[in-house]
């Protein structure tokens, strides 16, 4: 045995630093990507704002669920921009019916923008990611995408696939980059889904598990931050003190 101090090792932590860097946020109007976008920008970084509704502030404004405007925006991206170092997906749709509700327009319009959206803009912005040497996706999954849950089969259906897809890409590209990382994220007081903020925040003074967006927002620049993350994080509220969680 050794005698005398013990040596107190801190562990190392890769650091990625977020000032100067340009990163694109989908949903950047949303209840999250607003947040997370201001966050950022506070950090120094150079934040390229997605939104849909013309009548809300953003660098660029599309239908992420028309492919022509998908192009349309992909194109004044590569001409405007050199290099992506971020792109993080945050758009999506929740829309909670039983199954026989579910209409072929719910079903088209949550594969598309859940599913196909994140995956042909991750493959059309894949050349000016590359130019970045330590370029990531990050990509806002859910719990729907690791939970089966009873009335809400298509949205978990497209978290499933989401979340099937980008851990594939973070194999195809290990060691390279982009590398990718998904957040399997639990309940959050924003106006997604058919439940309304203030019917949400009624169930979280209840003590229903819910995080804030400013919480999740933090957690994420956090993550970005941390250069040895995993490829998928999960966050649920229940796990952090924040209530009690009832699978639906
Ligand atoms: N909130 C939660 O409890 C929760 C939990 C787990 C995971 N998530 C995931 O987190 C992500 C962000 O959710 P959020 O809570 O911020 O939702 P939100 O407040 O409803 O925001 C949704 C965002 O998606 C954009 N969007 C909707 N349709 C679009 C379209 N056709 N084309 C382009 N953009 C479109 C919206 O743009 P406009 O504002 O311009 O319409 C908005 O920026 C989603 O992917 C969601 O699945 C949320």
């Amino acid at each position: 045995m050794v005698r005398g101090r013990s040596r107190v090792r801190f562990p190392i932590l890769a650091q990625m630093n977020l000032a100067d860097k340009t990163i694109l946020i989908t949903g950047a109007t949303g209840g999250i990507g607003s947040v997370l976008s201001q966050k950022l920008k506070d950090q120094g970084s150079n934040v390229i704002t997605i939104g849909r509704d013309p009548n809300k502030p953003a660098t660029y404004h599309a239908d992420l669920t028309d492919p022509i405007s998908r192009q349309e925006l992909v194109n004044r991206i590569i001409q405007d921009y050199k290099k992506i170092d971020i792109l993080i997906h945050s758009a999506g749709v929740g829309i909670y019916k039983p199954l026989s509700e579910i209409t072929q327009s719910d079903w088209n319009l949550s594969f598309t923008l859940n599913v196909e959206a994140p995956f042909f803009l991750t493959q059309a912005l894949s050349p000016i990611l590359e130019k970045s040497s330590d370029s990531l996706v990050l990509t806002i999954g859910s719990g729907a995408g690791t939970i089966p849950m009873r009335g809400r089969s298509l949205y978990c259906a497209t978290k499933f696939a989401l979340r099937g897809l980008m851990l594939s890409l973070a194999e195809e590209s290990r060691n390279t980059h982009p590398s990718y990382c998904l957040i399997t994220l639990g309940s959050t007081l924003t106006p997604f889904g058919p439940l309304s903020l203030d019917k949400k925040v009624e169930e979280s003074l209840n003590g229903k598990a819910y995080f804030t967006p400013e919480w999740v927002a933090n957690k994420l620049v956090e993550i970005m931050q941390n250069d040895d993350r995993e490829d998928e994080i999960t966050l649920f509220p229940g796990d952090y003190g924040f209530g009690e969680w009832k699978k639906p």
